[in-house]
Formats: structure tokens, sequence, C-alpha cells
């Protein structure tokens, strides 16, 4: 395995490691290869039909460039980038920052590599309205990045209208267009229309990209640009890892393995996917990877319309945070997880754990030890304790966070999604049950149409409290 590349650890998931009771064994996985062949060479023809266009992402010349292009223009006054966006157009733009910018990032000024970032996914009138407090006095020096593929999220359009009132009192129409980036469709939808109108500066989330596999577009490149990350590394890690996720050897494939063991061990009880990073950096990939495991594997129907109710319950944790709060649960409750460690070989720094005082010689150990030691071996002590009460645990070595590695594992992630929706036989690339909240949210809104009054109305009468239960 060359140094830089991600790989990808199995064996703890074996009946040689977990007995044949729990386990999978090698001649079960060479059926499940036998099977998953042909889907990866179906999804490699899909690609080249552009059926699947977050594939080819990685290798556009054009997207970093427009992006660039924008960075230049813009990056020189800002002092604060604000994104707002939900799911996934927000998320991957959370996980780059967290993982590829110190933890004190907006707080350094000395050293930041660009402005503040905030991004917001949320509609909390309190959390949004202390930041409005905090930055209305900073409107001139802040870019707002509007994100919206369809451009009618509710939650991304009332953020938007805040924000637009709030720069048309302050700034009027000029700044407005000012301090405005939108990023959505190149052609469809309200905001497309928003930006055409007002003349903002726009981006472009590509055509047939579902949110959660845009990551690696306009939309996550943008802020990470902005915020000094080094987008072409992030990117050619991404096509290094599509050269070994296209491969049509099954055992030099990582996301076909992937998909197959989490497959697997989901057909056999195993319907809870923990994925706890050794590192916090790799937190929030793990919240990106929750989204997307979970809208598209998380389906009522198969392809041929058969009722299905599958898909695998994703669960974000952190080593060693969660040692102390789930591993209880994990070691000696039901034995239903799948577990994803994150691991990195090489920290981007250390730190030396002081000497003891003379009254605490118990501590002695720990004197002179690097923290980075202390991290892996927990997250090694942790996969022991595991492995003792039969729990299948895979593991991702990072040999270290940066923005190739970042690339790779966001790769990977999207392709093993891909993979896994074909063996589940489901579609992983639409939601259709996140639409009845979002129309009903419309309908309670007092959207127009009559179609609109009639579902607020059953709303209503369905979710009206009723004093008969209520303490
Ligand atoms: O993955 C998805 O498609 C969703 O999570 C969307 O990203 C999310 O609903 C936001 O949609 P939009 O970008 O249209 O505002």
């Amino acid at each position: 395995m060359p140094e830089s590349e991600i790989s990808f650890y199995y064996k703890n998931v074996t009946a040689e490691v977990i007995g044949e009771e729990h386990g999978i064994t090698a001649k079960q996985i060479e059926t499940l290869a036998k099977q998953t062949s042909p889907l990866i060479t179906q999804l490699n023809s899909e690609r080249k039909a552009d059926k699947t266009p977050y594939r080819d992402l990685p290798y556009s010349k054009e997207n970093p460039r427009r992006v660039k292009e924008l960075v230049a223009e813009v990056k020189g006054d800002c002092e604060n980038l604000v994104v707002l966006g939900i799911g996934g157009s927000a998320l991957g733009n959370i996980a780059l920052q967290t993982a590829l910018n110190p933890y004190m990032y907006n707080l350094d000024n000395g050293q930041r590599q660009g402005p503040r970032l905030f991004i917001f996914d949320n509609v909390d009138p309190v959390q949004f309205g202390s930041f409005m407090d905090w930055i209305e006095d900073k409107l001139d020096k802040t870019i707002f990045n509007i994100i919206s593929k369809s451009g009618r999220t509710v939650e991304t359009a009332a953020q938007f209208l805040i924000i637009r009132k709030l720069l048309l009192e302050r700034l009027g129409p000029e700044g407005l267009r000012n301090q405005v980036i939108v990023t959505t469709d190149t052609e469809k939808g309200t905001l497309r229309s928003i930006a055409n109108e007002a003349g903002f500066k726009s981006l472009i989330v590509p055509e047939g990209v579902g949110g959660r596999f845009s990551v690696l577009s306009d939309v996550g490149l943008f802020s990470a640009a902005m915020c000094g990350i080094d987008i072409d590394s992030l990117l050619e890690g991404a096509c290094d890892m599509d050269k070994r996720v296209s491969c049509e050897d099954f055992y030099k494939n990582p996301a076909a393995i992937n998909a197959v063991i989490n497959y697997y061990f989901y057909n056999h009880g195993k319907k809870i996917s923990v994925m706890m990073p050794y590192s916090y950096a790799l937190k929030d990939l793990a919240e990106w990877y929750r989204q997307l495991w979970a809208e598209s594997l998380g389906k009522s129907e198969d392809l041929k319309g058969s009722k299905v109710h599958i898909g695998p319950t994703p669960v974000k944790a952190l080593g060693t945070t969660d040692q102390h709060s789930q591993v209880q649960l994990y070691r000696e409750g039901p034995n239903d997880k799948l577990f994803t460690f994150l691991q990195v070989e090489n920290f981007s720094r250390d730190l030396k754990i002081g000497p003891a005082p003379e009254c605490a010689p118990e501590l002695d150990y720990l004197a002179n030890k690097e923290l980075s030691e202390l991290f892996n071996s927990e997250k090694k002590a942790t996969e022991y304790a595991l492995l003792e009460s039969k729990r299948p645990c895979l593991t991702i070595v990072f040999p270290e966070v940066n923005a190739y590695t970042v690339g790779q594992f966001i790769y990977l992630f999207e392709v093993t999604t891909s993979l896994a929706g074909a063996l589940f036989g489901i579609n992983p690339y639409d939601q259709p049950a996140v639409e009845l909240g979002k129309e009903a949210t419309f309908a309670l809104m007092g959207k127009d149409g009559k179609e609109y009054k009639d579902l607020a109305q059953q709303i209503r009468s369905l979710t009206e409290v009723d004093n008969e239960f209520l303490v």
C-alpha cells in the first residue's frame, strides 16, 4: 500500500477472529464476491453512460477553475464566510473544515488561511439570532454562500430571506449583490431565478448529482478553498481512490469489500453500523457518512417495487469520548452492530505527557509518552474489548489526515454506498420519504394551493394535543 493511501482492514470481522457463529467466513466472502463482481461492472457501465455523474466530479477541470476564480475575486475583502444550507448542502462543508483546518481556526486571527467560517444548517431562532447579533456590524466583510440544489428548501430559504432583509437594510441593493453568492442548479429552481434577477455571483450544483454526493463539486469546494484547503489534493485523492473502487477484481476493491461486509452483517442481525473515528478531525466525516448511508440506503421499496423496508442505521461515535458513554452498551448490549473505526497513523502534531507528581507514582506509566500513543492504544484497546465480546470491527487507516486522504475517504464511501444500494436492490440516489415532511412544512407555513390547505388541516387534526393524554 503506498504510504499516502488510506487502507481498509477487515480481518476483525472474520470467523477466524470472532468465531463461526459471529464472523464471516472466507467461503461466504467468496460467494458474495461472485454476486458482487457483476455489480461492479454494472456500476462502471452506468458511470460510462453518465447515469452517476458524481463519479466524474474529481476529474472536472472546470469546477475547481470556476471556484478558484471566484475565491480570488472575493477572498481579499472577506473576513467571514457564512454558508447557509442543509443536508447534503452543508454536511460535506462542515466535514472538510473540521478535518482539514485547525480546531481553533475561527479564533486564530494570526494563522488562519482565510475568513472565519460559519455553517448554518438549522432554523433555530435562538442559535441563528445569536449569530445575527454578532455579524450585523460586519456585513460588508462577510460573504454569504447560499447553497441549495432545489432552491426551495424551506430552512435555507428562510435563512436567506432573513439575511437578505438585513443586507438590504444595512447595505442597500448593491451591498446585497456584493455579499451574496449562490450555489444552485445551472438553470432551474427558485434560487437560480433569484440569482439571475438580483445579479448574484453564482456557482453550480451539477445536474444529476444529489446533495449527499455533491461535496466534491462547487458545493464543498468553495468554502474549502476560501478557507485555505488544498482542493486540488482533495480531488486528486478522490481520483486515485476511483481507480481502486472501479477495479473489477473484487479482492482489490475496498468499496466492494466494504459494501459486501456491511450487506452480509446487516442480513445477519447487525442492523446498526457504528462509525467511530479516533481523531477529532474526522468526527464530522462520520456525520457526513451518517447522512450518506441513511438517506441512500433506508428505503421502503426495492427496484422491482416490492416492499422491503430496508437499511442499516448509521451511528457516529467518537473515540475516546464515547468509550465513556457508549462502549458499555456496545460490548454488553445486543450484538446488533458492525463497527468501523477510523484510525490515524501520524497525527499532524503531538504532545508529550508531563511527569507525574511524587505523590502519584501510579501515573508514572504515562510520563514522557506521546498523547498520540495513548490515543491509538485506546483504539486498539476498545477494538480488543469489542472482539472479546464477538463484535465485528473494521478499520480505515489514514496514514495522516490531509486533503489527499480525505478525498480518498469521501470517494470510497460514496462508491461503497452505490454498491451497497445495488446489493440491497434499492435506489440509493433518491429520498422520497423526506419529501412528505417538506410538503407538510409548506402546508403548515401557509403555502398557496388547495392541496396545501387540505394537508394543513389533516396535519393539525392529527397532531392536535389531546389533553386526556397530557400529564
Ligand atoms: O442529499 C440530499 O439530496 C439532501 O440531503 C439535500 O441535500 C437536502 O435536502 C438539501 O436540499 P437542497 O440542496 O435542494 O436545498
